[in-house]
């Protein structure tokens, strides 16, 4: 194991059990650039502190900004990204390195780190939330003119828009996305908490505009902006942001995982209301014939794993004592699941939507079904001046007596319709039975 960033008081060697199982660095070297930010950061404010010379400063954060520009791969021999970094520095600009830690903590650094990061994960979400969203869009507008079954409870309820179904996921990506946004926007910048009880460095000087560094790490987030901060046992214990990335990408995989399903379920040969494209699908190893929709069912699916992680990571935090405590390392794996996850099944929706194609004429053959309609009667009748629940019950005796002898309501005489009621004509519901007149009489608010 490579030097720890302490040791001094122990005589004997970490059991190599313990160094395997506490170890981080195979996972948390994901987090480099941003703690090699964060130790510019630091080391700028050791300078206005005056433990660093303005020559040291220059030096110690050219040698760090050279290795945040590389490709940083984890040496496992190294507990942590942390301890790594130290190490590399050392190696680089030997002794003057022993300064960087001044006045600082891991407990404090990885909670800067995790927060960019967090933020920059949230912006990439974001951006791939609106690229999904466009999509969607652009599919609704291409077929504007398809009108289909609108399911309740899986069965045929009333006519709708295509545009409003795709729509409705729509809005429910843009609320998403408004969530990451305001997730990333309350993650503020702090240093200064030390290992719990903060710094003997003056607050003012934590006071740092961050985009120079960002912009020389190629960071592609702007307006960063470091305080001093406000309770250091507060900043070393606190995770909720971690919670809060951990939600928002929950209910964003929980709306996929839906979407997905609508989509599987259109693709069936039962359905038959689209075609996904061959690149979106994959085939079966036994059964020549096959395209599956395994890209859709892996979306379906991955939101267990999403709500897994985020109720696994509060069940962590629950009962932890202030402040920090080792268990919180186990905040990383499940965090970066979670972005990872969201962020590739945006990219293959966003394409796989791109290239969708609608049946229209099988989805249309579907509003043949009489008992869509079943609703407008009643209207028709509330339009007589009938009671609606008189209406609604009926047009229920009406649709049995369909059911019952095998007649077609558009087909029945006015002979026949008046045992139901003598406010129904055959030549005035007639016209109910068109999707089109169905659609518009209800859609209240044009979109
Ligand atoms: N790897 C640790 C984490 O993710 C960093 C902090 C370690 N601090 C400590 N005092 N052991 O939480």
């Amino acid at each position: 194991m490579a030097k720890k960033l302490w040791g001094g008081r122990f005589t004997k060697p970490t059991d190599p059990s313990v160094e395997e199982f506490t170890r981080s660095i195979h996972y948390d070297y994901k987090l480099a650039k941003y703690d090699i930010l964060g130790s510019v950061i630091h080391v700028e404010i050791l300078g206005k502190a005056g433990y660093l010379k303005p020559g040291e400063v220059y030096r110690v954060q050219t040698a760090l900004l050279k290795m945040g520009a590389g490709k940083f791969s984890p040496d496992l021999s190294y507990e942590d990204v942390h301890s790594q970094i130290q190490g590399m520095l050392e190696q680089k600009i030997g002794d003057l390195a022993l300064k960087l830690h001044t006045a600082r903590s891991r407990n404090d650094q990885v909670v800067f780190a995790t927060k960019v990061y967090c933020k920059d994960k949230l912006a990439q979400v974001a951006i791939l939330g609106e690229n999904l969203t466009n999509a969607l869009k652009s599919l609704a507008k291409a077929n504007s003119d398809i009108i289909m079954p609108g399911f309740t409870h899986m069965q045929h309820a009333q006519p709708v828009y295509l545009k409003d179904y795709l729509g409705a996921y729509v809005m429910m990506l843009e609320a998403g996305v408004d969530k990451v946004k305001i997730a990333a926007t309350d993650i503020k910048l702090t240093m200064g908490a030390g290992a719990v009880a903060g710094t003997p460095i003056k607050a003012k000087h934590y006071n740092v505009l961050m985009d120079k560094y960002a912009k020389k790490l190629k960071l592609g987030l702007t307006g960063l902006k470091l305080e001093p901060t406000k309770n250091s046992v507060y900043t070393v214990s606190d995770r909720g942001f971690v919670a809060e990335a951990l939600n928002v990408t929950a209910i964003i995989a929980a709306h996929l995982s839906r979407f997905a399903e609508d989509l599987i379920i259109w693709s069936t040969k039962e359905f038959d209301f689209i075609d996904i494209d061959e690149a979106f699908c994959t085939g079966s190893s036994l059964m020549p014939q096959k395209k599956n929709a395994d890209a859709l069912e892996m979306i379906r699916g991955c939101a267990g794993r999403l709500y897994g992680n985020r109720i696994g990571f509060l069940t962590i935090i629950k009962g932890l004592p202030l402040s920090y405590n080792r268990d919180m390392q186990l905040d990383k794996e499940p965090l970066f699941d979670s972005f990872e996850t969201i962020v590739k099944e945006l990219k293959v929706l966003k394409g796989l939507v791109k290239t969708l194609k609608f049946n229209k004429d099988k989805i249309e053959s579907q509003l043949d079904d009489e008992s869509l309609y079943a609703t407008d009667i009643v209207y028709h009748l509330v339009n007589k001046s009938v009671a609606f629940k008189t209406a609604h019950e009926i047009v229920g005796k009406l649709v049995r007596y369909s059911i019952d002898n095998g007649i077609e309501i558009k087909s029945m005489t006015d002979h026949e319709l008046s045992r139901f009621s003598d406010k129904l004509k055959n030549k005035e519901i007639i016209r109910l039975f068109d999707p089109k007149v169905s659609v518009e009489s209800k859609r209240s608010v044009k979109r």
